[in-house]
């Protein structure tokens, strides 16, 4: 157990108290991120790991290509945060509007979004289904170190001890400000259940006039059959890790009953009487 725990010490770095991926993050690139320069037109999609992003990217593309009738390109990694130190220069010579997704807390976001008004989409997913997407993605993926079970994932993800940190400390920090002007927050599980609408709002939200048979074909390129079908032509080797399952109530196939009481309990703690809390599909 405890050489386990080592090896699993040894993935992660703390930058302002929060562990990140050695794999995906480094301190220089987070220094760099101080220095990145937001564009009012800008499009920030923030989320904690495996509540969508992947899907949202994917909308906002879509949104972005028939708006401007041209093929939206972007060749940097679609995380704000991850990469080396030098791709914020790089992303000067990038076209507006520039996707960025970010599992940062609201407040370690780099000021230059808050001081140019940039539109911030936020996405959420229940907290037992994103524990559970996130074990088989660190399980899944080879070249990312695994979890010894999952009863070992769960406890080091109710600690906050996985990549991101914490999942509630996250939701706490969102929480104060998805009614904040330029905010927009949408629900994986709204998403799931209604696609077009929950793709209507965002065009409207990020200022995309679209006709119903835009909006249309955009939700049959986005539904996750049609997404894993296309993932490694769009995502490479990780795509089908990527897309996994996509559904809503995987949790009941890993979750044991204390597990279930103890999540509801952490919930109730960190997000009761809270809007997020109120809002959350749980
Ligand atoms: P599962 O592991 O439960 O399948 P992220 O992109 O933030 O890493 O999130 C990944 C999760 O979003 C995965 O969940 C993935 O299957 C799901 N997902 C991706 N595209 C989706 C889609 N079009 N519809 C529903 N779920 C989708």
């Amino acid at each position: 157990e405890k050489s386990k725990e080592t090896a699993l010490s040894r993935l992660f770095f703390t930058y302002q108290g929060i562990p990140y991926p050695v794999t995906m993050c480094t301190s220089e690139t987070f220094q760099a991120l101080d220095t990145f320069e937001a564009r009012s037109d800008d499009i920030v999609l923030a989320s904690y790991p495996k509540c969508g992003s992947n899907w949202i990217v994917h909308i906002i593309s879509e949104l972005i290509s028939a708006d401007s009738k041209k093929k939206y390109e972007y060749s940097e990694f679609p995380v704000l945060e991850c990469g080396d130190p030098e791709k914020y220069q790089r992303m000067k010579q990038f076209p507006s509007p520039r996707i960025l997704a970010t599992h940062l807390h609201y407040d370690k976001l780099p000021g230059s979004i808050f001081k140019n008004k940039v539109k911030i989409l936020v996405i959420f997913r229940n907290p037992k289904d994103t524990a559970v997407s996130f074990f088989h993605f660190h399980n899944d993926v080879p070249n990312i170190p695994s979890y010894g079970s999952w009863d070992e994932f769960f406890s080091q993800f109710m600690k906050g001890q996985v990549s991101w940190g914490s999942y509630f400390d996250f939701a706490i920090n969102w929480s104060k400000h998805l009614d904040d002007e330029n905010v927009k927050f949408i629900l994986y599980e709204d998403l799931k259940k209604n696609l077009a609408t929950g793709i209507k709002q965002i065009a409207e939200f990020f200022g995309f006039s679209l006709t119903g048979e835009q909006i249309q074909t955009i939700s049959a390129h986005s539904t996750f059959q049609a997404m894993r079908a296309k993932s490694q032509e769009t995502h490479g080797a990780i795509g089908p890790f990527l897309f996994r399952k996509g559904e809503v109530g995987d949790w009941k196939n890993l979750f044991s009953e204390t597990q279930n009481q103890q999540m509801d309990e952490k919930f109730k703690e960190c997000l009761a009487g809270t809007s997020l809390g109120a809002r959350l599909k749980y």
